[in-house]
């Protein structure tokens, strides 16, 4: 049955710990030997675009790069037309949309892979490189707190499925009005565990291993800038705030930042900062990712 990629869940937790232990692999099956993989994307991306990119070279693979105006997706013809004739020339296809239900509709056409590379919803693969470096920091990740200062989005709902699926305590803080609703506290109970959610940035920070923020206004947000800015004023993770952590306490940002709003310069170029290595993180994610997706080992 072919397997998609819509948000971390989709895996089971020894899943996810195959997908982690191929993204270590130096040697990884060629799955994607004389194929191509079709990366579809309807915002920009440095990260996300070059990670897989490479990635797929890594697997054998030849990426082709679509913005959507070059194939008119849902105007020149829908969504699951274009799915289908991608699928008839690669291995499987990544998409970067506005509507999350975009991906599934493009999914549901075929029977080649479909790879999440953002929606309004969740980045999962960013959660994956997420866990792979805290993986990679500390080892056994049971127990230890990551508290997510800012805006409850798509990278927060995909971390914090992540932090539970691998018994970590996740916090969040974020002002009124821009915190998980219901289902989305549902979804991270479902796997297991129960969040914290405070408006109290200090509170979540109080002893945590990890610090991790986003961006406070999305893309396809940029319209609600100003208001953002003036709801997250007292958000800016900085040094004082940094002073909560554990002793043995990093930051993490999924990047791009927006020095001086969501965190300070000196915390993102500071000693505990681990925003490069997580950058790097994100190919070799996406490379145990399309591995356990091809089926290889
Ligand atoms: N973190 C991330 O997804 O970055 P890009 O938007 O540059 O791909
Ligand atoms: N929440 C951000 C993440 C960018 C990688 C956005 O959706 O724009």
């Amino acid at each position: 049955m072919t397997r998609h990629f819509f948000e971390v869940d989709d895996l089971s937790r020894d899943e996810l710990q195959q997908v982690l232990a191929y993204a270590a692999d130096p040697y990884p099956s060629k799955v994607l030997d004389g194929l191509g993989m079709a990366l579809l994307f309807e915002k920009p991306s440095a990260r996300t675009r070059n990670s897989m990119e490479m990635a797929v070279v890594q697997l054998g693979g030849h990426p082709v790069t679509i913005r959507p105006d070059e194939v008119g997706l849902d105007t020149r013809e829908p969504a699951e037309d274009v799915a289908r004739t991608l699928a008839c020339y690669h291995g499987a296809i990544g998409a970067r949309v506005f509507e999350h239900s975009k991906i599934e509709r493009m999914a549901a056409a075929v029977d080649v892979p479909v790879v999440n590379m953002l929606s309004d919803e969740s980045h999962p693969l960013q959660a994956l490189a997420d866990i792979l470096t805290m993986q990679q920091e500390f080892g056994d990740l049971g127990g230890k707190a990551v508290a997510y200062v800012g805006d409850a989005n798509n990278v927060a709902r995909s971390l914090a499925i992540a932090c539970a699926m691998t018994d970590m305590e996740f916090r969040i803080a974020s002002p009124a009005g821009y915190q998980f609703n219901d289902r989305d506290l549902d979804r991270i109970r479902a796997n297991g565990r129960e969040p914290m959610v405070t408006e109290s940035a200090t509170e979540a920070v109080a002893g945590a291993h990890v610090v991790y923020t986003d961006v406070w206004t999305s893309m396809g947000q940029e319209e609600e800038t100003r208001q953002r800015l003036d709801a997250f004023a007292e958000f800016t993770i900085d040094a004082a705030l940094m002073e909560g952590l554990e002793s043995d306490g990093i930051f993490m940002h999924c990047l791009p930042a927006h020095p001086g709003e969501e965190c300070t310069r000196d915390v993102l170029d500071g000693p505990q900062s681990r925003i490069w290595p997580q950058a790097q993180n994100r190919m070799h994610a996406a490379r145990g990712l399309l591995v356990f997706l091809l089926g290889g080992a």
